[in-house]
């Protein structure tokens, strides 16, 4: 079902965890099924978008129609979503590692007198803000906030942060069932305020916020 005002334009979104690696057979990752990402790069690709996904490791099925882009790291990450700019939209649905490891090992760290290694840690790319504040930036870019606690207040202030249109928030509190779950519950933060969605189905929210994306451009044409 085409929606035309999203027609032949092109959307990059995130899905899926990022793998920062130890050494050549152990990483540190963040949780994320990549169910809310896919959903949201398919259901665009439905209303008649170019849809470019770049994501970490995920048992999804690759969604039909779309440029894939599968990576591992934060870095590799950013290194695809800059390739694949410029884009009308970016939707950042990615749990993207904060931290990685600062200099990872060629060989398989062993287990030997020493004790366990220290792991320094230093600071990954913030792939949202640095879309937000591209010279290519989308005309809307739109992320995740998962909190578990003031879900709202913590949004909006990441919304302003960030420097991004749209934070999709989602209250991901161990009770809520929404980390690998089917459903999830969001609340849609803008610049004008909150709007509630009602607790569905990931590939419902992911066909609502193609509808407000499609509104979003519907009412720039006629402005
Ligand atoms: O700061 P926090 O990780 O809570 O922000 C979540 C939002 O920022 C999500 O949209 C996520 O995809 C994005 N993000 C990112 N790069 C990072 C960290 C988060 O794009 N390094």
């Amino acid at each position: 079902q085409p929606l035309p005002s999203l027609v032949g334009k092109h959307a990059i979104v995130t899905s899926g965890p990022t793998h920062e690696p130890i050494d050549p057979v152990r990483y540190i990752a963040n949780r994320s099924s990549g169910k809310q990402g896919h959903a949201i790069a398919a259901a665009l690709a439905a209303a008649g978008m170019r849809v470019t996904l770049v994501s970490g490791p995920t048992q999804e099925p690759v969604p039909a129609g779309m440029d894939f882009k599968p990576i591992e790291s934060a870095q590799q990450m950013l290194a695809a979503v800059d390739a694949a700019l410029p884009a009308d939209v970016f939707v950042g649905a990615a749990a993207v590692a904060d931290w990685r490891v600062a200099s990872a090992a060629d060989q398989k760290l062993k287990k030997g007198a020493d004790g366990p290694p220290a792991l320094v840690l230093t600071e990954n790319p913030d792939i949202l803000r640095t879309v937000s504040q591209h010279p290519k930036r989308p005309a809307l870019v739109i992320g995740f906030a998962a909190e578990t606690e003031k879900v709202l207040e913590h949004a909006a202030a990441k919304r302003v942060r960030k420097g991004c249109d749209w934070i999709l928030a989602n209250d991901v509190s161990p009770e809520t069932g929404t980390f690998g779950g089917t459903h999830s519950r969001l609340f849609l933060v803008t610049a004008a305020g909150v709007t509630p969605w009602p607790h569905s189905a990931k590939t419902d929210a992911a066909r609502r916020l193609t509808h407000a994306v499609a509104e979003y451009f519907s009412t720039m044409r006629d402005a």
